[in-house]
C-alpha cells in the first residue's frame, strides 16, 4: 500500500477524506495524521482528528499536533462553515487515545528521513504550514518526498475566500508558495476540480443505507456542511473538497489533469493567496504541478460510497 501522511484541519470534508483513506487499506497506509490550525484553531482540529480515527475504529493511527498559526499572517478560521467545533452536526465518539507527544513537524522530518527516498506521500487538506515548516527545518526532506497532493487553490473558478484565493492557500499563502516552489512533485485538487464532484442528498441517503455507523455519522456531518453555500450553488448538491485528494490517490484515471507551472501570489493585497496556473504554458517555466481540472463525479462517489460504507 502507498504510504501517506494526512495533514489536516478537520473540518467536515477533511473527515470524509480521512474516512475514505482509512476505508481503503489495500491501497493506502496512513502512517500518521498531522493537524494544523485552519477551519478552527489547533486544539479543535487535533481533537477532531482523534474523533475521526475513533469513528473509523482505527485508534492505532497516530495523530500529531502541528502549527497553531500560519508562517507570517494571523490565523483566519471558518466557523461560519464548519460550526464552533469544526465538525458540528454529528455525535462523534470521544477519543480513547491521546495525541502523540512529538510535534507534527518533527514527525514529518523524522518519518521522511527514516523512510526510503520517494516512499512517503504527503496529503494536505488544510493550510500548508506544517509541510513548509518541515521543509524549512530540514531541507534534506525535500527530495525524499514522493509527492505532495493537496486540496487548495483553483484558477478557473476564482476563489472561495477572496475573488482570487481559495481558503487553504489564503490562510497561509507563504507556506503554499514555499511548497509549490520546492521542487517536490505537487498535485493540486483546487476548487476547479472539487466543484465538479458535488454530493447530492440522494448519495447521502445511499451512504446512510450502507448501515455502517461511520457512514451514518459521515452523512450527518455532510448534512451540516451542506447548509453552507445555498447562496453559491444553484441546487442541493455541494462539493466535498478534501475527499478529492483521497479519490485521486485511489483512482487518478478518473481525473482530468495537466502538468503546468503554478505559483502562489504572496505580494499583492488584492490577489494574495491566488494559485496562478500557467495552463497554456505561456511562461516557459518548469511544470511543477499536476493540476486536476475535473473529476468523473459518478465514479468518484461510487468509490467513496464503497470505502466509507466498509468502515
Ligand atoms: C477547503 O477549506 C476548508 O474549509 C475545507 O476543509 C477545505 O479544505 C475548501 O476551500
Ligand atoms: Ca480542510
Amino acid at each position: 500500500a502507498r504510504k501517506i501522511i494526512i495533514d489536516t484541519d478537520p473540518g467536515h470534508d477533511d473527515a470524509f477524506a480521512i474516512l475514505f483513506a482509512l476505508g481503503s487499506p489495500e491501497e493506502l497506509e496512513v502512517v500518521g495524521i498531522t493537524t494544523v490550525a485552519g477551519n478552527v484553531p489547533l486544539p479543535l482540529t487535533s481533537l477532531n482528528a482523534l474523533k475521526v480515527i475513533e469513528l473509523a475504529k482505527r485508534p492505532d493511527v497516530p495523530v500529531y499536533a502541528g502549527c497553531a498559526a500560519p508562517m507570517v499572517r494571523t490565523l483566519l478560521t471558518a466557523e461560519h462553515i464548519h460550526g464552533e467545533t469544526g465538525i458540528d452536526g454529528a455525535e462523534l465518539p470521544h477519543p480513547v487515545v491521546p495525541l502523540q507527544r512529538e510535534h507534527a513537524v518533527n514527525f514529518m522530518v523524522r518519518t521522511l528521513m527514516e523512510a526510503p527516498e520517494g516512499e512517503i506521500t504527503i496529503c494536505t487538506l488544510g493550510p500548508m504550514t506544517n509541510v513548509a515548516m518541515a521543509m524549512t527545518m530540514e531541507p534534506r526532506i525535500i527530495p525524499r518526498i514522493r509527492e505532495v497532493v493537496l486540496m487548495g487553490g483553483g484558477f478557473f473558478e476564482g476563489g472561495n475566500t477572496t475573488p482570487a484565493a481559495e481558503f487553504n492557500i489564503f490562510v497561509d499563502p507563504h507556506a503554499a508558495h514555499k511548497v509549490f516552489a520546492s521542487g517536490v512533485p505537487v498535485t493540486m485538487a483546487g476548487i476547479d476540480c472539487t466543484y465538479t464532484a458535488q454530493m447530492t442528498p440522494e448519495w447521502l441517503q445511499d451512504l446512510r443505507n450502507t448501515g455502517s455507523h461511520a457512514a451514518v455519522q459521515a452523512a450527518n456531518l455532510a448534512d451540516f456542511f451542506r447548509q453552507y453555500g445555498s447562496h453559491k450553488f444553484p441546487t442541493e448538491a455541494r462539493p466535498i473538497h478534501d475527499a478529492c485528494v483521497t479519490g485521486y490517490l485511489l483512482a487518478p484515471e478518473i481525473y482530468d489533469q495537466r502538468m503546468c507551472h503554478v505559483t502562489v501570489d504572496i505580494s499583492s493585497p488584492v490577489t494574495i493567496g491566488m494559485t496562478v496556473v500557467d495552463w497554456w504554458g505561456v511562461t516557459g517555466n518548469d511544470k511543477n504541478c499536476n493540476v486536476l481540472r475535473r473529476v468523473d463525479a459518478d465514479a468518484f462517489f461510487a468509490l467513496m460510497l464503497e470505502r466509507i460504507g466498509s468502515l
